[in-house]
């Protein structure tokens, strides 16, 4: 029987709905607070479906600057940026057309290059440039079904990646998965402020993996989460706590 000990802070909320008030609350502040001490925030997001309603209601939340903040994101799919599939996609419509950040601000990440690993080295060159503490001030991050975070996989050598910021990741063909580009490790582990969002029951299992004193970053890539030097926040439905 291993135990389970949640590096952070855990918020269990009643629904997908709560998890977006919550969420969207925190990082309102999360923002303030970095603006209010560097005149400037950097906020990363994450894809998947989580996040869009947490999107939605940040961009109604007052008191932001939303001048003084640079956005990035933590993964993009190897799709152009008006496919559906496309983070930067989700991010525009739910949140970015909504402030109305300046285009110079937005920092997407280049999914449609044909040279991947080429498109990771140019992100990661703009990464060393802007963030002076080697991790985003904010950044909204989720867990999938499998474990992953990021676009880091179980099994992909990624996860265990130390030195490069951004990486490209294949396709697999067999996961219905397409290639990647994601940040590594090392930009994980410096951000300021990491707010996990999880929803469903089928969040359960994997959440139970990366908060249990054993296990493998092979496994359970999300385990990259406990190496978070800031602050790490769990916002969780009662169905991903396994309650109900
Ligand atoms: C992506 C995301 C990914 C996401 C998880 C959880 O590109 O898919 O960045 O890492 O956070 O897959 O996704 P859900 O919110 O859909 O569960």
């Amino acid at each position: 029987m291993t135990t389970k000990v949640v590096p952070g802070q855990l918020v269990a909320v009643p629904d997908v709905a709560s998890i977006a008030t919550e969420a969207s609350s925190r990082v309102a502040r999360a923002l303030r607070e970095a603006i209010s001490r560097r005149r400037t925030a950097s906020l990363a997001l994450s894809g998947g479906s989580t996040p869009r309603p947490a999107y939605e209601q940040l961009a109604r939340e007052k008191g932001i600057d939303w001048n003084a903040v640079e956005v990035f994101w933590i993964d993009e799919r190897a799709v152009p940026p008006d496919d559906d599939r496309s983070n930067y996609k989700l991010a525009k419509l739910s949140l970015l057309d909504r402030v109305g950040v300046a285009p110079a601000k937005v920092h997407r990440m280049p999914g449609e290059a044909k040279d991947l690993p080429a498109a990771a080295a140019d992100y990661e060159k703009l990464l060393r440039r802007l963030l002076p503490s080697g991790g985003f001030d904010v950044a909204v991050m989720g867990v999938g079904d499998d474990g992953h975070t990021a676009s880091l996989f179980p099994g992909d050598p990624g996860v265990h990646e130390s030195a490069r910021w951004v990486i490209s990741v294949p396709a697999a063909p067999a996961k219905k998965c397409e290639a990647r580009l994601t940040v590594t490790p090392p930009v994980i582990e410096g951000c300021g402020a990491v707010f996990v969002l999880a929803a469903g029951g089928a969040k359960h299992e994997p959440l139970q993996r990366a908060w249990s004193t054993s296990g493998t970053l092979d496994e359970t890539p999300s385990r990259v989460l406990r190496g978070v030097r800031g602050s790490l926040t769990w916002i969780i439905d009662k169905a991903a706590g396994g309650m109900g």
